[in-house]
């Protein structure tokens, strides 16, 4: 999607973002409370932290708070989304703001940190790997980053039936699943494991306790008929190249 269509969709959010989140997204403040708990630092340390696409800034709220020696970059595409930041965290000297797009501007270094939630499904399947590795080149040796992710199944019906249940959740909640499933296929870019993980590999990270992975969205495992979970089968789905 276009830097100025993706500005303009969240711009039009920004007045109730976090109550439209919880009617778009299952577990949406569960995830804050996941994702902070694989923090693996002690809490007085004085960490870095970036937070690329930010959006209206709960999850840096929550970092500062809880780490209190933290000092936190709150980076986001959407100026109405920093102002909002802005406003929430008044007063903090330990925040920083910047307007930026995280596939091509500049996202600072030297963080112990770099959060990513519900943002990542915007790059392009083919701008991950350059990207994985500013972000890797951005962090420090120790440094971690954890990223909820938009992840799909590689098997369609698996998919088709994970997409059923998203839809079922937003309709519960008020809100027309159907219409928001067709933005969410004209707009996003969800991957699946192999994909996450072969970008992941091709950084270099695959071995390194650098990455901490979050799923939080609602996954869906189906057992195809009469297929054993070997071994092999498990590496085949890693490897696209051996499905043949
Ligand atoms: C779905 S929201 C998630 C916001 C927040 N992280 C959360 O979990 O609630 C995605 C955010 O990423 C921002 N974003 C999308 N593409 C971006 C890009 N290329 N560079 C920087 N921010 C981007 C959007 O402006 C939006 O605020």
């Amino acid at each position: 999607m276009k830097t100025q269509d993706v500005q303009e969709h969240f711009r039009v959010q920004v007045p109730d973002y976090p109550g439209l989140m919880r009617r778009l997204i299952p577990f949406y403040d569960q995830q804050r409370v996941l994702m902070r708990a694989l923090i693996p630092f002690d809490r007085t340390t004085p960490l870095m932290v970036l937070d690329l696409g930010c959006g209206p800034g709960l999850m840096a709220a929550e970092i500062l708070s809880e780490f209190p020696f933290s000092r936190v970059t709150l980076f986001d595409l959407t100026a109405e989304m920093i102002h909002v930041c802005k406003a929430r965290l008044a007063g903090s000297d330990r925040a920083t703001y910047r307007i930026g797009d995280f596939r091509t501007d500049d996202f600072g270094g030297g963080y112990d940190l770099i959060i990513a939630s519900l943002s990542l499904h915007h790059l392009e399947r083919a701008e991950r790997p350059a990207f994985f590795r500013r972000v890797h080149e951005s962090l420090l040796p120790s440094g971690h980053l954890i990223a909820a992710e938009v992840i799909v199944d590689e098997s369609p019906e698996v998919r088709e039936r994970q997409y059923e249940l998203w839809q079922r959740f937003m309709i519960e909640q008020g809100e027309d699943g159907a219409a928001w499933y067709q933005k969410h296929l004209a707009k996003d870019h969800p991957i699946d494991i192999s994909i996450d993980l072969g970008h992941v590999a091709f950084t270099g990270w695959l071995h390194s306790p650098r990455l901490f992975l979050a799923l939080p969205q609602l996954r869906y495992h189906q057992r195809a008929p009469g297929r054993r979970l070997t071994g092999e089968w498990s590496r085949r789905r890693l490897n696209p190249e051996r499905r043949r």
